[in-house]
């Protein structure tokens, strides 16, 4: 078991190296050691810190993260304010449930102090979603850095470049292969949503308005399907407050139960539940059902690949002063 184990950690090591030896050179490990040694303790101890009265944040940068990378790469764009003439992707309706902010901006404050323009507002929420695994899933992976931060952001490019939650497997491998990731890498990220919450109207279709001839989902347990009517009335629009887990079993734990939801037919939203569906995608669930050792690893290794999603490196961009404004 122990060499079955090591034999398929250590083939992921090896096809995750060659698929980034080709493509992507740029960031690179302790990437401020010189500059600024403190960079990722500073992060470290300011998630820490607002994750012990807060322990929900642990979602909101590990999502925030992805929203970055997916739209104009892993930039800092979703940071930037609305600036007269222009609203900022923060306000489009995908990003309107993100919290968290201000624990980059505390990070940044200090970094900020000790030493000055030199950490990326990108590699900031880079760092701040590794620790997040590290706090509430003991998830532990080194991450390359060296980003800079982009000038420029646009309220309807999330649309574009972020998958729905209505999408089908198929929708989603094309997604996300448009960003570099691969189908096991779709659905290894797709576990995320072990920790985490959605608002009611992003699965109230499945629950009342399915189709013309099943008003209620099939794929979902009618038995899951009867709590959550409980909780999201019929009418409940973007603006209803209340929200439910994404996984059931271990809400606030980051590890692989989200597979064994989707077994039990208890995927909370359409891109979930098509998961296990879908032909091309149920082994992957069942393995990572199967193996939550492995599915860690490969998690902290698909968080890796995409935090390269399209970065600007050297003297592209510029290292923000304040995460929320261009210099
Ligand atoms: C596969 C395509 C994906 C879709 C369609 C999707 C969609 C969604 C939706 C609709 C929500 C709930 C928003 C709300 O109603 O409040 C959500 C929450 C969340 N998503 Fe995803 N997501 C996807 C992939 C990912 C990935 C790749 C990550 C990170 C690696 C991620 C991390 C999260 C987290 C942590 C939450 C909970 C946020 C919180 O509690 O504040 N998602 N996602
Ligand atoms: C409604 O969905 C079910 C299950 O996916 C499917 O079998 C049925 O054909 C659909 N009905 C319509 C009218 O699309």
């Amino acid at each position: 078991m122990a060499t079955i184990k090591f034999c398929l950690v250590f083939f992921v090591t090896m096809s995750m190296m060659l698929s980034m030896s080709l493509a992507m050179p740029s960031l690179k490990v302790d990437y401020y050691q010189s500059t600024c040694p403190s960079a990722e303790s500073i992060v470290r101890n300011t998630v820490n810190k607002a994750m012990s009265s807060k322990p929900g944040l642990a979602a909101d940068l590990t999502r925030m993260h992805f929203h970055d990378c997916f739209v104009r790469g892993c930039d800092a764009s979703i940071l930037l304010e609305s600036t007269p003439g222009n609203q900022a992707e923060k306000e489009n309706l995908a990003n309107k449930p993100l919290r968290g902010f201000e624990v980059i901006y505390e990070a940044k404050t200090q970094l900020e102090a000790q030493c000055p323009q030199t950490v990326s507002c990108a590699d900031i929420i880079a760092f701040a979603a590794r620790d997040s695994a590290y706090k509430v899933g003991g998830i532990s992976y080194m991450v390359p850095s060296g980003r800079r931060d982009g000038r420029v952001s646009h309220i309807d490019e999330p649309n574009n470049n972020l998958p729905a939650f209505d999408f089908n497997a198929k929708k989603l491998k094309k997604w996300f292969s448009k960003k570099g990731l691969s189908l096991d890498e779709m659905v290894t990220l797709s576990g995320a949503h072990s920790i985490g919450v959605s608002h009611c109207s992003s699965f109230s279709k499945r629950l009342y308005t399915f189709n013309a001839t099943h008003p209620q989902d099939p794929s979902m347990d009618p038995k899951f399907a009867r709590a959550l009517k409980t909780k999201c009335p019929k009418n409940a629009g973007n603006d209803y407050p209340i929200t439910v887990p994404l996984d059931v079993l271990t809400p606030h734990r980051l590890d692989n139960k989200y597979y064994t939801d989707l077994k039990n037919h208890n995927g909370l939203l359409t891109s979930d539940q098509t998961l296990l569906s879908s032909s091309s995608t149920v082994e992957i669930v069942k393995n990572n059902a199967k193996q939550g050792e492995i599915w860690a690893y490969k998690f902290g290794a698909a968080m890796v690949k995409m935090g390269y999603i399209e970065v600007i490196t050297g003297s592209q961009g510029e290292i923000r002063k304040d995460c929320k404004f261009v210099n």
